[in-house]
């Protein structure tokens, strides 16, 4: 991104002040708690996905640290759009790139939590993809 560390300060500093897709909702597919023991930091996810496999939406709420909540707000604004497989190979260095290598590796489960957040609430939204699928297929075959 080309940012200097002056910059990269500021930018984290404004997602955690104005954070993006910063909300609850009644309409999200799933709802998931996610949390780094320890800390007790936390965040939940609220996840749309269309029929196609891409994120449509997903907002978040949570309480902890700067980074870990200014990050998770940089990931909602990354995966809006992109599909369920994109998002799940994301590897940290995605938070890195943009937060910097120093903050990231000083401080990797507050640069990842929202990202670790966002992969839970796709586990979590195929098991529930799966499990209506076997509900269809029993009433199919009764
Ligand atoms: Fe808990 Fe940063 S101190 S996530």
């Amino acid at each position: 991104m080309g940012m200097n560390s002056e910059e990269r300060l500021a930018f984290i500093l404004d997602h955690y002040e104005n954070p993006r897709n910063r909300s609850a909702r009644d309409d999200a597919d799933v709802v998931q708690k996610w949390g780094n023991p320890g800390c007790g930091d936390i965040v939940t996810i609220y996840l749309n996905v269309d029929d196609k496999g891409h994120i449509t939406n997903v907002t978040f709420e949570g309480e902890g640290c700067t980074l870990s909540q200014a990050a998770t707000s940089i990931i909602t604004e990354m995966v809006i759009g992109k599909t369920l497989e994109e998002v799940e190979s994301m590897s940290p260095n995605v938070i890195s790139d943009i937060v910097g290598l120093e903050i990231a590796m000083n401080r990797p489960k507050c640069a990842t939590l929202g990202l670790t957040s966002v992969k839970m609430a796709i586990s979590e939204w195929r098991r529930k993809k799966m499990l209506d699928e076997i509900e269809e297929e029993k009433s199919l075959s009764r």
